[in-house]
This record gives structure tokens, C-alpha cells and sequence, in this order.
């Protein structure tokens, strides 16, 4: 795409002249923004980057592993992984409320961020990936206005630093051809939208490690089928929630009474209504044998068939 093209060569002059010698940070999510506003600023200053990439353990199955292999071995960025899993569930622990779930994960965010950044000494200048929907949705175009890391609940405001914000002209179409002019992989450039809270809104009520394992393993393997299905880029977004509601079942003699787990897919423009995806019933079935029998505690798959809205995308 020569558009994009010809847009990654000219920013990436640009940050050049900003820049300077200066040193710049960088938030990273592993999410589409985030991704290709680091890249194109690696491009233009190399090391004077450094990406902080905080890993809350409400992450996808293997999604971790990947950012890191992706920019840190691929891209050869300074990159800081930050393991948190344990601060994070610790202080999760015991809460079900889906707005101080959230909450608290925006803030314990902030917190690990700002004590690595602190870590690094004086930094002048701070990436963020602003899209123009950002802009708009925020009512306002000064740079000012720092968009909420993941939507998590933003970057610390007492901060001092100035903004990059490399895509602030461009829709989410528009930074994945960016992306695929830079050599970004596949599997990030047409990343599904995932929620900063990640899993945690993804296991209803409580949060325990039981929990966020089978809502882990079975998202990877219905991410696995639709892949394989082909349908990963007509489907705005898919994955599984766990209920939290028990039901028996019965395997071989005995009883059981175990979890459910809901499948949801939908199609979607933007994320403000979205239709149910009509995914083929072999696919459904597919995937629903493989959570029963591969997933331990798990005995009953269901299919989410409400449009938003009613419903949300999420379950919580
Ligand atoms: P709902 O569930 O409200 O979601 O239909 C609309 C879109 O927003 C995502 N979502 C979130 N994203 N932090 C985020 O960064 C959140 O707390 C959050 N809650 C929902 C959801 O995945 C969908 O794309």
C-alpha cells in the first residue's frame, strides 16, 4: 500500500527531527496501536526507546511469550517485561464486582508502570498509540489528553512528558497496513480488540487461578478452531467467559458437577453493536468436544446468541 507507505517513511522522518538524541518510553500492550506506534518510533530512534510491557497474568494463553519474543528478539527493541501476575491477583483476590475489578486493575497498572519507568531515570518523551477514533471519542485535540493505556484506566497524570503519538490521523484500518509495511507479524496486526482488564472481566465474580485457567485454555482452543476454520478476520471478536455457574453432568458412571462455558462471537464494525456470529454448527460442535475433553472441570458449553444490545460484548 503506497499511501501507508509513504506514511511510515515520512513519520518516521518526522519523530527523527523530534526527537533528537533524546530519550523516549514506551507503554506496550502487544495490542495493534501500541504495537505499530512502537515500531515506527524503533525505526526512527533505536535504542533511544525503551517499551514497558506489563505482563498482569490476565493475559491470553501464550500472549505474554509472544509480545515478548515479537519485539524483543524479532525487532531487537529495549523492551522490559514486567511479570505482575502475583501483585495483580493479589489484590484481586476476594473481589466480584465488575467495575472495582477493573478499577483496581487500571491502578495497580499504573503503579507498576510508574515504578519501572522510575527505574529508568529521566525520560523525555512518552509513545502512545492514539488513533483518530481516540481523538475524537475524547473531544478534544490537544496532546493533552493521554489515551488510557489499553483503556485501562490511563497513565499516570502528574507524569511529565511530552507525547509521541504517531497515529493520531489514522483509523484502525489504516495502522494495520501501517503495521504490515513494517514487518509487523500477522497474528499482531490482526489482533482482535482485548479488553486492558483482559480475562479478569472474563471470569464472572471471583478470580482464582482454577478459574483463569480454564477460561484460558478453552479461548486458545476455540481460537484455534475459528483460525482453522478460516473465519478469524470476519469475526469482530470471539472467546469464552466463564459463568461461574456449576451443573451436573456424567461421565462414564458417575456424576459430575462442574463448570460451564459460554462461547461468544460477534460480528461487529466498532464495537458499539454487534451482531451474534453465525459460526457453522460442524465448527460449534468441534470446538465444544474439544473444551469438554481437553479442559479439566468443565462439562457443558454454551453459545452466546444475543445481539448489543441488548447485551455487551463482554459478559461483565
Ligand atoms: P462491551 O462489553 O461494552 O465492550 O460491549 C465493547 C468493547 O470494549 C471492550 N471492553 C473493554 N476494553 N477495557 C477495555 O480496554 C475494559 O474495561 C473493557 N470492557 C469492554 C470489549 O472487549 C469490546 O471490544
Amino acid at each position: 500500500d503506497w499511501n501507508m507507505h509513504d506514511f511510515a517513511e515520512k513519520t518516521i522522518q518526522e519523530i527523527k527531527e523530534k526527537v533528537g538524541d533524546k530519550k523516549v518510553l514506551c507503554a506496550l500492550s502487544g495490542g495493534v496501536d501500541s504495537s505499530v506506534a512502537a515500531v515506527l518510533v524503533h525505526r526512527a530512534i533505536g535504542d533511544q526507546l525503551t517499551c514497558i510491557f506489563v505482563d498482569h497474568g490476565l493475559l491470553r494463553k501464550n500472549e505474554g511469550d509472544q509480545v515478548e519474543e515479537t519485539f524483543k528478539n524479532q525487532f531487537h527493541m529495549n523492551l522490559i517485561r514486567v511479570n505482575a501476575a502475583d501483585r495483580f491477583l493479589g489484590k484481586l483476590k476476594g473481589v466480584s464486582d465488575p467495575e472495582t475489578k477493573r478499577k483496581i486493575i487500571g491502578e495497580e497498572f499504573i503503579r507498576v508502570f510508574e515504578e519501572e519507568s522510575n527505574r529508568l531515570g529521566k525520560m523525555d518523551y512518552l509513545v502512545q498509540g492514539t488513533v483518530y477514533p481516540d481523538v475524537i471519542e475524547s473531544g478534544t485535540d490537544t496532546a493533552a489528553v493521554i489515551k488510557s493505556h489499553h483503556n485501562v484506566g490511563g497513565l499516570p497524570e502528574d507524569m511529565e512528558f511530552s507525547l509521541i503519538e504517531p497515529l493520531r490521523q489514522l483509523f484502525k484500518d489504516e495502522v494495520r497496513k501501517v503495521g504490515e509495511e513494517l514487518g509487523i507479524p500477522e497474528e499482531i496486526v490482526w489482533r482482535q480488540p482485548f479488553p486492558g482488564p483482559g480475562l479478569a472481566i472474563r471470569v464472572l465474580g471471583e478470580i482464582t487461578e482454577d478459574k483463569l485457567h480454564i477460561v484460558r485454555e478453552s479461548d486458545a482452543i476455540l481460537r484455534d478452531e475459528i483460525r482453522k476454520a478460516g473465519l478469524h478476520r470476519d469475526i469482530w471478536q470471539y472467546f469464552t467467559a466463564l459463568p461461574n455457574i456449576r451443573s451436573v453432568g456424567v461421565m462414564g458412571d458417575e456424576r459430575t458437577y462442574s463448570h460451564t462455558v459460554a462461547i461468544r462471537a460477534v460480528t461487529s464494525t466498532d464495537g458499539m453493536t454487534s451482531d451474534w456470529a453465525r459460526i457453522p454448527y460442524e465448527v460449534l460442535e468441534k470446538i465444544s468436544n474439544r473444551i469438554v475433553n481437553e479442559v479439566d472441570n468443565v462439562n457443558r458449553i454454551v453459545y452466546d446468541i444475543t445481539s448489543k444490545p441488548p447485551s455487551t460484548i463482554e459478559w461483565e
